[in-house]
């Protein structure tokens, strides 16, 4: 575990952790593509009386599936991508399992027609991806690159000819490296730079993605780039961490701002944040003070931040009235975090459990990866917190899933039954939720394929389709034919 510092409560298991629209909902009747055999057996076994549970979701649900940019594009070197934190980062040695690297990763760039025919199989609704901000603006700031910019361009084109709705996320932890050079997410204008960019991708194709988010789980930054230092940019400091929190969700805020005043106006635009349900171990006050201040930093923070206008006065106060981050605030900041959103992007792995000293304890099994504790419950409490909470938003979760063991077996396929049952208790708790008056518009599991997972590198598999690295064979596992089932059927 980690050394702690004075003020952040213990990050032990931390990972790293209307309607919308023009949401398409086509149903493909596309063959499958790519696979090493065919589906032999999956399609039956995936319908298993246990694998449903006859749960109708709305009509105009919109079921998806999430992937990032360095985590799946590889092509790091190529029509004029710029560094990015994370190359930087993987090749230091040391920082990732097995030396691993987003060099290559999933080798998406170079078969973007394979993989927008694979989530045409599935019958994806709605894709999330994000944009590698240094293939885009190569330097972080200044000069454009038309190259990259092409390259989404010919993604959300393929995603339009097959029915699928695009939905694309500016930042997802690839800072570009000249920027970190310049002091990264600690200076205040890289969040201004990031408007800029922003800027650049809505005018070049704002108006043919539906739905935009600004900044991937900035808690994530926060707390793996700065705490722990298991992501990039590996910094321990305290004062930087909560200085960058600051200025990713002043960067947030820019960005909206940016697209309201953009050919993009009438779009939809939100954060996109990871929640965790935090819940005290027993009934002590002392359990019960420690797990609403750990709730604070995992979700207050950036929850009041740009829903009410607000930085919760409890984590400020532990912060420090002298803090970087508490002087760094200047008047009209949080009128700029808090400019009206669209929609919340909801992502949701595992609760946490808090003791009387304000430990994290794991109450249920964990799943490959180790800070993962599997609690479907979780998703329901969390869905129905926001809505008590913060008031009716309409919310997506943009993110849910967990790695399994998986492998090639002797037939040629791959079998996770593991996933199926996790995401239809994950499901199910989205549905009881939505029955309750929630609004959930959408769900994107992750990941659409096998990808390289930061600091574990391809160590953990978390996607619906398995990744053959040495090959680049895509292979679609049990769940991702379960998945095909639900989305067609509509029904989990
Ligand atoms: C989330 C990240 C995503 C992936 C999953 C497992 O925190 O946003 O990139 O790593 O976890």
């Amino acid at each position: 575990m980690p050394a702690l510092t004075r003020r952040t409560p213990m990050l032990d298991a931390v990972h790293t952790a209307g309607t919308m629209p023009a949401a398409a909902a086509t149903t493909s009747t596309a063959a499958v593509p790519l696979v090493g055999s065919d589906n032999g057996g999956h399609p039956e076994r995936a319908t298993e009386p246990e694998s449903r549970l006859g749960l109708r979701f709305p009509d105009d649900f919109v079921w998806g599936a999430a992937t990032s940019a360095y985590q799946i594009e590889g092509a790091a070197t190529e029509d004029g991508r710029g560094e990015s934190v994370w190359d930087t980062f993987s090749h230091t040695a040391g920082k990732v399992r097995d030396g691993d690297t987003g060099d290559v990763a999933a080798d998406h760039y170079h078969r973007l027609d394979t993989d927008l025919d694979l989530m045409k199989w599935l019958g994806l609704h709605s894709y999330r991806f994000s944009i590698s901000w240094s293939r885009i603006v190569p330097d972080g700031a200044g000069q454009i690159n038309q190259r990259g910019i092409d390259f989404y361009r010919r993604l959300v084109d393929g995603l339009h000819e097959r029915g699928i709705t695009p939905m694309a996320t500016l930042f997802h932890w690839d800072l570009p490296q000249r920027l970190q050079d310049k002091g990264g997410w600690e200076s205040r204008d890289v969040a201004y730079h990031f408007a800029d960019y922003a800027s650049v991708v809505f005018d070049a194709i704002g108006q043919q993605v539906p739905v935009w988010l600004t900044i991937n789980e900035p808690k994530t930054v926060v707390q793996n780039g700065y705490l722990l230092g298991s992501h990039a940019p590996g910094r321990r400091d305290e004062d930087a961490a909560y200085l960058v929190a600051h200025h990713l969700l002043l960067a947030h805020g820019l960005a909206v701002q940016a697209l309201r005043s953009s050919p993009a106006r009438d779009t939809w635009i939100g954060p996109a944040f990871n929640l965790h349900p935090t819940y005290p171990l027993d009934d002590s006050p002392a359990a019960r003070d420690q797990a609403h201040l750990r709730d604070g930093f995992e979700n207050r923070l950036y929850l009041d931040s740009v829903f009410r206008g607000e930085y919760p006065a409890d984590v400020l106060a532990a912060i420090g009235p002298d803090s970087p981050m508490v002087k760094a605030i200047r008047d009209g900041d949080l009128r700029i975090i808090s400019a009206p959103v669209d929609l919340l992007a909801v992502q949701y792995y595992c609760p946490y459990y808090i003791d009387a000293a304000g430990e994290a304890v794991n109450l249920h099994p964990t799943s490959e990866a180790f800070w993962q504790q599997i609690y479907p419950e979780g998703m329901y409490d969390i869905l129905t917190r926001i809505k008590r909470d913060y008031g009716d938003i309409p919310l997506s979760v943009t993110e849910n899933g967990l790695p399994t063991a998986d492998r090639i077996g002797d037939d040629g396929l791959v079998d996770d039954p593991g996933r199926v049952g996790f995401l239809r208790d994950h499901f199910e708790a989205a549905h009881r939720a939505m029955t309750e008056g929630v609004n959930l518009q959408s769900y994107h599991v992750w990941s659409l394929m096998d990808n390289f997972e930061w600091q574990q590198g391809f160590a953990e598999r978390w996607g619906l389709i398995y990744v053959d690295y040495a090959t680049q064979q895509r292979i679609p596992k049990r769940s991702a034919h379960w998945y095909r089932g639900v989305i067609a059927s509509n029904e989990v």
